[in-house]
């Protein structure tokens, strides 16, 4: 059946369903397509599925760390019951997924549950139905990459290697994991399974784990992960997967080990092999887009992961709303220069802005301040006393430059940075504000 639009969206991640909500909200027409999940990969596979489970090893961990406040366990009846957790998760998903198709409905957006083929920059087809539309924004999304590493496929097959999107549903929590590619799944699920009791060991390819994190964060983030017992091995080179078995070099040198489970986490690529025939800019990146989210086809946009910017869903979220103003006609560009990041780990991780070591590497007048949680009483009250905050600034005037926290609150922390740089508040109006 021929259908008219003024916007088509493809994919309903939290790029896809929050363009379609707002342009909704301004009064176009909508139509979203999803073939798989309302709330793409982070309400579904990502980010909030992985936020239930960290809160279940928390309170694992809490408990029977009881005695450090004053409670009696017996800690040997303790025991994390994957099930029950994996449970846990999905009725979380449920019930936020269930909540976007409601925000969908009521605002008067279109859900088609199918597979979006893009046509021509005016028509798309799902299933029988053909839609016609002024506009298409591609919100695909990326997938995690499976590099050509000898016996990963098998691997994958007989049910020893995962993806992020396996490793938050396993039904028993594994002895030993391997995780390949020290980025943020893999320090996420290093302190969710290390929290449960397993022993975890990341191979990271390059000579760090996250490069992008400040240097003094990462390294309180490995002493925590070395008391949790997480082995780090950097510079290590997978070689083969036999089932189990992991080899890899490190300085010319073959180690085997033998795990449980392994977790595949080298990063993600864009999911552009649906748009190929549309003569769009396509990079190994990504979508190419403007700040506007244009590509270089009129009329066809892209947002998210799909365009390899940021692969964050706040990210995402921001460049649909952009796209969608733009259609609407306002005039909006992304900026990319203040973007927060978090990371779940324990303690967690929060940052905006740049890194010291940026602000060293192009010759900027810039001041580091620090703050240790520990000289808080409400931390010391809490018992998350590892961590600090670190501020860098302009030496002139003060203006916040980049806040990098590591600390049990961080990613709520990070706020205030936020706003101030949002701002172009400067140092000393955050010291003045009463908090
Ligand atoms: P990533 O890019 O963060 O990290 C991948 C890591 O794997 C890098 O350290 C890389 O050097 C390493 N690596 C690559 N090939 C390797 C190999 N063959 N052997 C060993 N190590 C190898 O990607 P990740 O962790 O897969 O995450 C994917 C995306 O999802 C990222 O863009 C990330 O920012 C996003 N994400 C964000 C979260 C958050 O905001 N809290 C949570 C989870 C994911």
């Amino acid at each position: 059946m021929m259908k008219n639009y003024d916007i088509d969206i493809d994919g309903a991640g939290p790029g896809g369903y929050v363009a379609a909500i707002k342009a909704a909200q301004l009064g176009a027409k909508v139509a979203l397509i999803e073939k798989e999940y309302i709330g793409g990969v982070c309400l579904n596979i990502g980010c909030i599925p992985t936020k239930s489970l960290i809160k279940s090893a928390k309170v694992y961990k809490d408990i029977i760390n009881g005695d450090n406040y004053g409670i009696d366990v017996d800690v040997s009846s303790v025991k994390p019951n994957m099930k029950k957790i994996v449970n846990r998760k999905n009725g979380i998903v449920n019930k936020l997924t269930s909540g976007v198709k409601f925000l969908l409905e009521k605002n008067g957006v279109k859900v088609f549950n199918g597979y979006g083929s893009v046509k021509d920059n005016n028509t798309v087809i799902v299933g029988e139905d053909i839609l016609t539309t002024e506009n298409i924004i591609i919100a695909t999304g990326a997938s995690p990459i499976i590099p050509p590493i000898p016996g990963v496929k098998e691997a994958y097959s007989n049910n020893v290697l995962m993806t992020s999107k396996e490793a938050l549903s396993l039904s028993e929590i594994p002895q030993k994991l391997a995780i390949i590619g020290g980025g943020v799944i893999g320090i996420e699920f290093a302190s969710i399974y290390s929290n449960l009791g397993t022993e975890v060991t990341i191979l990271e390819r390059l000579d760090n784990i996250l490069v992008n994190v400040d240097d003094e964060i990462r390294d309180t983030l490995l002493k925590t992960l070395k008391k949790n017992k997480v082995k780090i091995i950097t510079k290590a080179n997978v070689s083969s997967i036999n089932d189990k078995e992991i080899t890899y070099q490190l300085e010319g040198k073959d180690t085997l080990i033998k795990v449980d489970k392994i977790l595949l986490a080298v990063g993600m690529k864009p999911n552009v092999e649906d748009f190929k025939h549309l003569n769009l800019d396509i990079t190994k990146q990504g979508i190419n887009v403007n700040d506007k989210m244009e590509t270089n086809i009129k009329g066809i946009y892209a947002i998210g992961d799909v365009t390899g910017k940021i692969m964050l869903a706040h990210v995402a979220s921001s460049q649909g709303i952009v796209a969608v103003e733009n259609i609407m006609g306002k005039v909006k560009q992304m900026d990319y220069s203040k973007i927060p990041s978090c990371i779940y780990g324990y303690p967690e991780i929060a940052m905006i802005g740049i890194t010291e070591q940026t602000a060293k590497n192009q010759n900027l007048d810039y001041k580091v301040s620090k703050f240790p949680v520990a000289a808080s009483g409400k931390a010391l009250a809490d018992g998350e006393f590892e961590g600090f905050i670190k501020i860098i600034v302009d030496k002139e005037y003060g203006e916040l430059l980049g806040m990098h926290i590591i600390a049990s609150n961080a990613t709520e922390l990070i706020s205030e940075g936020i706003m101030t740089m949002e701002l172009e508040g400067t140092v000393f109006d955050m010291a003045k504000a009463v908090h």
